[in-house]
């Protein structure tokens, strides 16, 4: 049995195949040494216990010469080893595929988003080819988070104000956990996706549907998946329980109190410019912590926001009638 299936999740990506031996390789000298150290505390502790009637210290020896070479060489061609061995890893990861398909990944509180060569958009997904190396091209617009996907054994961090690049290459159709590995304030451990890997057909064919997403189905049902596949349910929820963001619950057409002792009427424009400009009407009790859909939404999928956060309010008519 390998001991170590129970710590790296299957492989996803061709990184698995030098990554792997090299974590494998880790864990049995460390395991190695434990037991060598810890059987030696045992035995020495044992043996050169204090006796009645033993004479107290013996004079210490100064230096054993064959010892100390050896204590010195063994783990300095262990260290060796390591480094030679990750430093290949490591170029490999780094020097990206000429024929890499390119993603801008945008990371920010609390949530991912994609942009795909061709217009297409994703929140929280990532939906890529089989066996086409990508290149994933990441930027932060607030603070430090990092990509991490365990089965492609690919962590990298995303900064604002810079780009960072990490590649793969997927070996095998399925949905692979993505996370955020730098804690990036109250949200961070739900900043979560997946990365789907599918067939090239498959992968043309959601392109297609996404260019083509909200025709053929009411707005408001539109909106209904908009409102979780562009995580806008991390903090709104639509049932009147608070999050980092106030309840969509019997919003529109009332008056909503802002932090700045004003009041507006919650109507169309407001949701709108709530959604694109979210610091500019903050809601009384809440930071202005909302990032900008700007680029995220397309118009008609405003309009279906809109219209499902109407199916949530008490006032379905228009406000003042
Ligand atoms: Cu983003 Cu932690």
């Amino acid at each position: 049995m390998d001991p170590t299936k129970a710590v790296l999740p299957p492989p996803g990506s061709t990184f698995a195949q030098s990554v792997d031996p090299l974590f494998n390789f880790l864990i049995i000298v460390a395991g190695i040494f434990l037991v060598i150290v810890i059987s030696g505390v045992i035995i020495f502790s044992v043996r050169y216990r204090k006796r009645h009637g033993v004479a107290q210290l013996s004079a210490a020896p100064t230096h054993n010469t064959a010892l100390e070479v050896t204590w010195i060489l063994i783990p300095l061609v262990l260290v060796m080893i390591v480094f030679l061995w990750g430093f290949k890893g490591y170029l490999a990861m780094s020097v990206v595929p000429k024929d890499a398909m390119e993603v801008k990944v945008t990371a920010q509180k609390w949530f991912w988003s994609f942009d795909y060569p061709d217009g297409a958009t994703s929140v929280n997904e990532l939906v890529v080819p089989v066996g086409v190396p990508v290149k994933l091209l990441m930027s932060s617009k607030d603070v430090i988070h990092s990509f991490f996907v365990p089965s492609f054994r690919l962590k990298r961090d995303v900064l604002p104000n810079r780009y960072t690049i990490a590649w793969f290459k997927s070996t095998q159709v399925g949905e692979y956990n993505l996370f955020c590995a730098e804690y990036c304030g109250t949200k961070h451990s739900e900043m979560t996706g997946k990365v789907r890997v599918v067939t090239e057909r498959e992968y043309n064919d959601w392109l297609a549907s996404s260019a083509a997403a909200g025709e053929g189905i009411a707005p408001a049902e539109y909106g209904a998946k908009l409102f979780v596949s562009k995580a806008c349910h991390t903090c709104h929820s639509v049932d009147g329980t608070p999050g980092n963001g106030p309840s969509l619950l019997n919003v529109y057409g009332h008056e909503v109190k802002l932090s700045d002792g004003s009041s507006v009427l919650a109507d169309e424009n407001y949701f709108r410019e709530s959604i694109l400009n979210p610091r500019a009407k903050v809601v009384i009790g809440y930071q202005p912590i909302m990032p900008t859909y700007q680029g995220l939404l397309k118009d008609k999928d405003i309009d279906a926001l809109i219209a499902y956060l109407k199916t949530h309010s008490d006032m379905e008519k228009e406000p003042g009638e």
